[in-house]
């Protein structure tokens, strides 16, 4: 074992970006830079003083994933980690990997991914700690981190690997400088425990009966997780996953569920040949987009409607005891949670915020507008486990997407809702706009642009009704009389300029024609929004560059 001297990335990890929603996301290029990936995962290390414990680890496999895997595993074990338990091939959804702390006790895990982001030499690369409870680590522990990466001087980091592991191939277990390594089946625990949750026999009747779909994989790391599950345990026809191969760059293409990055996906559910069910996920597994024939399903809906009939499926079958949605994702899950009597939750964006209300028992399901949606059974959101959801729903129904989408909003309205995102924007003049939004918050209400009159306008803060924790400046609400609400956000994501997210909400009750045209029924909200942020003004730009 070599202890060597930290060089010059002294404190280049956490430059321009707090590792915190989603970890620490960088260039591919700034990852591998010599002591980069070091640092990081030294600063982890000394936060949580690994001694002793058992982690799990993997990632989306996309560049750079395999050699990571080495760098950690050698700081591991100079670190004096007991056991890592490693998907086969440093291969594991983000949902998996959250399954296996909580299912083996771990002490926490490693989840490399930049999630949806483009991957390859020229992609993004991420790293992800996650705690005992499965979850993303909160804020206190994110924070110790960034403390630990910007006093850190030197990190520890073992031989070499490859005399005990020539491949990440082989399971079972193996012995590294006093440290186990277990290569498990990155599939198997996973998809167990999908069979707990979900009606599989329904399922499969209703497949069996001529029942058809497409799961599109993005070459990204569900693809082995829908063959098994979808194909192999389910019955669907063979092929029914495409892009099912995991790619280190995606294919080239931007592993996003989303009508624009999944578009080919979209495409073919709106055209001749739609199966009766589509639906995708992203990089790590983690997001999901659903579409009917002919129809999509907004993810800020597609909660509402999972909240709604979750109890048909035997994991929830008991019921459900509360919905959480972040912030900006629209307020129809609230409806729902109010017909049930149930609490409803509004956190800030981001999956952390919903483990304390999972811990507590508080909330069964939650969601984000940014196609995540999930339940307790894991504490990060769940690509697949939204797709089996859903199909258990069509099963116990009988009921098409497009009939139970109207079916729920002729029984609870319709919330339109789109997200506009301003992208690649200079940082300055980015946090300009917000910076003069928040200064004339208080004059706001009672103002009227395009038509719409601002009721409230406000910073949103957050109180955690369980720890007490309070989290600030989490993005503008705008409500409006009427009903109308629009929210904006700096993305926190991004790794390009600056990102500015313009979320916005139109309640329709159920005696208003309840299938307009999105951006339409949107338009007033949209111009009142624009005005009210000086959006245009501020920006210099007309257009958002992305409409989901
Ligand atoms: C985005 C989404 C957010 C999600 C996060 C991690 O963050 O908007 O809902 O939790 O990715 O997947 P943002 O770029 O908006 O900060
Ligand atoms: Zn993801």
């Amino acid at each position: 074992m070599t202890f060597k001297d930290f060089q010059t990335f002294k404190t280049a990890p956490i430059d321009g970006q707090k590792p915190g929603t989603s970890g620490l996301r960088k260039k591919v290029a700034v990852f591998s830079e010599p002591g980069y990936l070091e640092t990081y995962t030294q600063a982890i290390f000394n936060a949580i003083e690994p001694a002793g414990k058992t982690f799990v680890l993997g990632g989306d496999g996309r560049f750079f994933n395999g050699e990571a895997i080495v760098t950690i595993l050698r700081m591991a074990a100079a670190n004096g980690v007991a056991k890592i338990i490693l998907g086969q091939n440093g291969i594991l959804s983000t949902p998996a990997v959250s399954h296996l702390i909580r299912k083996r006790g771990a002490d926490g895990g490693f989840i490399l991914s930049a999630s949806h982001n483009p991957g390859g030499p020229n992609g993004d690369f991420g790293l992800k700690y996650n705690t005992a409870n499965g979850g993303p680590a909160p804020e206190a522990i994110t924070d110790e981190i960034v403390a630990c990466a910007e006093a850190i001087s030197e990190y520890k980091i073992g031989g070499d690997l490859s005399e005990v592991l020539p491949t990440l191939g082989d399971l079972g277990s193996y012995m590294f400088s006093g440290m186990e390594i277990e290569i498990i089946d990155p599939v198997e625990d996973y998809a167990a425990l999908m069979e707990e949750l979900f009606d599989f026999d329904a399922i499969r009747t209703m497949i069996d009966g001529g029942f058809t779909l497409r799961f599109d994989a993005m070459h990204a790391v569900t693809g082995p997780y829908a063959v098994e599950i979808l194909e192999r345990r389910l019955g669907a026809t063979k092929g029914s996953v495409v892009n099912a191969v995991p790619l280190v760059d995606f294919g080239g293409g931007h592993p996003d569920p989303n009508p624009v990055w999944a578009k080919e996906l979209f495409d073919h559910m709106h055209g001749p040949e739609a199966p009766d069910f589509g639906a995708a996920s992203d990089g790590d597994g983690d997001r999901n987009m659903i579409v009917g024939k002919d129809i999509y399903v907004a993810p800020s809906d597609s909660l509402a409607v999972l909240a709604a009939n979750a109890h048909l499926a035997p994991g929830y079958a008991r019921g459900i005891a509360g919905v959480a949605r972040s912030m900006p994702t629209s307020t129809a899950s609230d409806r729902v949670a109010e017909k049930m009597g149930i609490e409803a939750f509004q956190t800030p964006t981001g999956w952390k915020f919903f483990s304390n209300l999972l811990d507590a028992g508080r909330a069964t399901l939650c969601g984000e507008e940014s196609a995540g949606t999930g339940s307790d059974h894991v504490r990060e959101k769940d690509g697949l486990w939204a797709v089996l959801l859903w199909l258990n729903i069509l099963a116990v129904r009988g009921e098409s997407v497009a009939d139970i989408l109207m079916d729920h909003w002729q029984t609870y309205g319709r919330d339109y809702y789109s997200r506009h995102d301003y992208e690649a924007l200079d940082t300055e003049s980015a946090n300009h706009l917000m910076t003069e939004l928040k200064s004339k918050l208080t004059a706001l209400p009672g103002l009227t642009a395009a038509g719409m009159t601002v009721k409230n306008a406000e910073d949103f803060a957050y109180t955690d009704p369980i720890d007490g924790s309070v989290a600030t400046g989490q993005g503008i609400i705008l409500t409006y009389e009427g009903g109308a609400r629009a929210m904006l956000r700096l993305s926190g994501t991004g790794t390009e300029g600056a990102t500015l997210r313009v979320y916005l909400e139109q309640y329709a009750n159920t005696s208003e024609p309840l299938s307009r045209n999105v951006q339409e029924a949107l338009s007033d909200v949209i111009a009142a929004t624009s005005a009210v942020a000086g959006i245009q003004g501020i920006l210099k730009r007309t257009e958002p560059d992305v409409i989901s």
